[in-house]
């Protein structure tokens, strides 16, 4: 609700500015403190153009987004010294994006992020089938998940919510019913990225739906994310096997590697966690509704940043799989292990196999609703 109140009185005031005379006077928006949505295009997928979308908010945060995957390309927060810089990973081209083994840089994840077991489960007696794309596991909606389409996009009155849709169609990658998906970007005024995900079906299907910035609130500076300090609110964490499905345990932290409870330095225990840290965290939630549930600061820019969610999980993935190969990366830059990593807001992985985790299953007649806020800041 608070969000919603500060969307609605910066929409209030700045639409009243927005075809005056000081429109054509193109100064910087990072200056004017001017509230727009600019387009520029981004080369073409399957013959259909591409296009970035730039939200800027009037203290000059921006944040960009294609409608290839619904894909976040950029996000320029300021320094403790007042300095612009771009605290996610990502590429100059869409070439880059489309590169094989892209590991989902900014993308919109779904129909179900993070992993099914065997890519199986049961439903009302059947048994569903999904393209397995990670060792033999179905990972974050298959082999073309949500990452890898087309989204619809419309900018929104006011000019800081671009809204993106997709019918993801019956059978897609496996999934039953059609699903008819709608996310809201919105820059709020307070230098928060919310994203707003609803859909409907028209038949009962699992979905968990989440967004895949790499962060490194250095911009540029750290190869790393070691040195960033992330506090977590959450006693128990999903255990996982060999090939990252959870057991269905929920060990406790404990004081452990997997402790968050205070703000740690990542590097601090990740040796001790086989292969660096890739688990979904059990939030302790006081509700249903949009709730703070972790924050990452980068002590040498003073950049802070803090999560909002309704979801009862959470999936740090420190960038694990990230070994310095990939191409056209953002000022050639080399995104080396660790260089990045994931607050992936979500329901648990493997959810619809898992009878005691929190339900997963939309039905028709129902709404899915997440709701998650990035928020930046410095201290
Ligand atoms: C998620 C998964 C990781 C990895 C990345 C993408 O965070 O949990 O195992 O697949 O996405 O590379």
């Amino acid at each position: 609700m608070k969000y919603f109140s500060v969307i609605l009185a910066t929409a209030i005031i700045f639409s009243s500015c927005n075809n005056s005379e000081t429109e054509k006077k193109e100064t910087p928006a990072t200056t004017t403190g001017k509230v727009a949505i600019t387009e520029k295009p981004f080369g073409t997928f399957n013959g259909e153009a591409v296009t970035e979308y730039t939200l800027t908010n009037a203290a000059g945060m921006q944040v960009s987004i294609l409608n290839y995957g619904g894909t976040v390309t950029k996000i320029i927060t300021k320094d403790k010294e007042g300095k612009d810089g771009d605290v996610i990973l990502g590429y100059d081209s869409l070439s880059g994006y489309l590169q094989k083994g892209n590991p989902y840089f900014g993308c919109l994840v779904g129909r179900y992020g993070n992993r099914i077991a065997k890519g199986h489960f049961t439903l009302n007696g059947t048994t569903y089938t999904l393209a397995q794309n990670n060792n033999g596991q179905s990972l974050h909606g298959g082999i073309k998940g949500y990452d890898k389409v087309m989204w619809k996009a419309a900018k929104q009155a006011g000019d800081s919510s671009l809204k993106l849709t997709y019918l993801s169609k019956d059978g897609e990658e496996g999934y039953p019913g059609n699903l008819d998906i709608t996310v809201v970007y919105t820059l709020t005024a307070d230098n928060g990225l919310k994203i707003d995900y609803t859909a409907t079906t028209d038949k009962a299907t699992p979905i968990n739906l989440t967004n895949h910035c790499y962060f490194n609130l250095s911009a540029g500076k750290d190869s790393t994310i070691l040195a960033h300090e992330m506090m977590l609110k959450a006693d128990k964490f999903t255990e996982v096997d060999t090939v990252l499905i959870p057991t269905g345990k929920l060990p406790d932290v404990n004081g452990g590697p997997m402790d968050f409870r205070t703000p740690k330095a990542i590097g601090k225990d990740i040796a001790a966690v086989k292969g660096g840290y890739d688990h979904n965290w059990v939030i302790n939630r006081q509700g249903n509704s949009l709730e703070l549930i972790g924050s990452l600061y980068h002590p040498a820019s003073g950049r802070y940043m803090e999560v909002f969610t309704t979801e009862p999980g959470v999936q740090f993935y420190s960038g694990n799989f990230l070994d310095g190969t990939l191409t056209n990366t953002k000022a050639g830059k080399k995104y080396v292990l660790h260089a990045g990593l994931c607050l992936e807001t979500q329901h648990f992985p493997d959810g619809p196999n898992q009878p005691l985790f929190p339900n997963t299953i939309l039905k028709p007649g129902e709404t899915y609703r997440h709701t998650s806020v990035y928020k930046f800041s410095v201290k």
